[in-house]
C-alpha cells in the first residue's frame, strides 16, 4: 500500500510514521486522516512491529492542526460528523492500540495536532516544540478528544486555561506540567524515541498490551479500572511470555521476548 500524505519506514520492529504535508505544516486534511486510519489498522496486525513512532515532516511542525481550509464551510451536522469520524477512526483508535505509540513532537503541535499527540501513549518533544489548542480563536472547540485528554493529563485548571486563552506552551513548560515526558534537541528527538522504543521492547509485548489497556481503563466511564487491572493481571499468567519472564529471572538470564 502506498500513502500520499504519510512516510513510513520500518526498522528493528519500530514503525516510523511521518505526516508529510510540510508546506501546510502537516495539517490534518481528510486524506491524512483516512491514511492514518488505514495505516494504524495495518500496523495493529503487523507481527513485525512492536512500537510505533509518529512525527511530522520538516523542521517546523509536528501537525499544525486540522485543515482549517477544509472545514471552514461546514454546518453543524457536518462538524459533528467530522469529530465523530475522526475520534472513532483515528484518535480513539490510536489511544486503544495495544502497541505503544510514541509522539515525537518536532515543532508546532496545535489543535488536532496536539490532540493527535494526546491520543498517543507517550509524548516526547524537541526544545523548539510549541503546543496548544487554539480552536476557540476560530470559534470552535477541540473536537478530537482534546477537552478530555488534555485535562486528564495536565489537570482541569491548566487545560481550561490553555483552551480558553489559546496560549501556546513551550517544551519546558510541557515537561513541567506532564504534557510530555522528555525534551531533547531537535537533532536527537528521533534517536531518543528509538532508545525509548528499544527499552520498551526489552519487555513482554503481551504485558505491555495489557498495561496499556489497564491504564486506559481508568478513563473509561462505567469501567472500574481496579477491576480491569485484576482481569489484565490474571490474563498475563496465561501467556507464554509470563513463563519466559519468570523463568529467565529464576535462571538469572535475560528474558527472550
Ligand atoms: N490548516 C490549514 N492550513 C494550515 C494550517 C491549518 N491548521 N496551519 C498552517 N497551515 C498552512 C498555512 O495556511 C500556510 O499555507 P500557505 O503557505 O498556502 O498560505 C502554511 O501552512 C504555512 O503556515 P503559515 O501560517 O504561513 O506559517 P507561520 O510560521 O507564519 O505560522 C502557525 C505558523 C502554526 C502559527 C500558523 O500556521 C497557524 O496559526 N496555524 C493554524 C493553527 C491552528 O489554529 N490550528 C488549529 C486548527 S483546528
Amino acid at each position: 500500500m502506498t500513502y500520499e500524505h504519510l512516510l513510513i519506514e520500518k526498522q528493528d520492529k519500530i514503525a516510523w510514521i511521518s505526516i508529510n504535508r510540510p508546506t501546510k505544516l502537516n495539517a490534518l486534511n481528510s486524506g491524512v486522516l483516512e491514511e492514518l486510519h488505514l495505516l494504524f489498522t495495518a500496523l495493529k496486525a503487523d507481527q513485525e512491529v512492536r512500537v510505533i513512532v509518529l512525527t511530522g515532516s520538516g523542521e517546523k511542525a509536528f501537525v499544525a492542526g486540522a485543515d482549517i481550509a477544509e472545514f471552514a464551510q461546514f454546518n453543524a451536522s457536518e462538524g459533528k460528523s467530522l469529530a465523530k469520524k475522526g475520534q472513532d477512526q483515528v484518535f480513539d483508535f490510536i489511544a486503544n492500540m495495544t502497541k505503544p505509540v510514541i509522539a515525537a513532537i518536532n515543532g508546532f503541535a496545535l489543535g488536532g495536532g496536539l490532540e493527535l499527540a494526546l491520543a498517543c501513549h507517550i509524548r516526547i518533544a524537541s526544545s523548539n516544540a510549541r503546543m496548544g489548542l487554539p480552536e476557540t480563536s476560530l470559534g470552535v472547540i477541540p473536537g478530537y478528544g482534546g477537552t478530555q485528554r488534555l485535562a486528564q493529563l495536565i489537570g482541569r485548571g491548566r487545560a481550561t486555561e490553555l483552551i480558553l486563552t489559546c496560549r501556546m506552551m513551550g517544551a519546558e513548560e510541557a515537561l513541567q506540567t506532564g504534557l510530555v515526558s522528555r525534551v531533547t534537541s531537535q537533532e536527537t528527538l528521533l534517536s531518543t524515541a528509538a532508545e525509548m522504543g528499544g527499552k520498551i521492547m526489552n519487555n513482554s509485548s503481551n504485558a505491555i498490551g495489557h498495561a496499556l489497556q489497564s491504564i486506559a481503563a481508568s478513563y473509561e466511564e462505567s469501567v472500574d479500572g481496579f477491576d480491569a487491572e485484576i482481569g489484565h493481571f490474571g490474563d498475563c499468567f496465561g501467556h507464554p511470555e509470563f513463563k519466559e519472564g519468570t523463568q529467565a529471572f529464576l535462571e538469572k538470564r535475560k528474558a527472550n521476548y
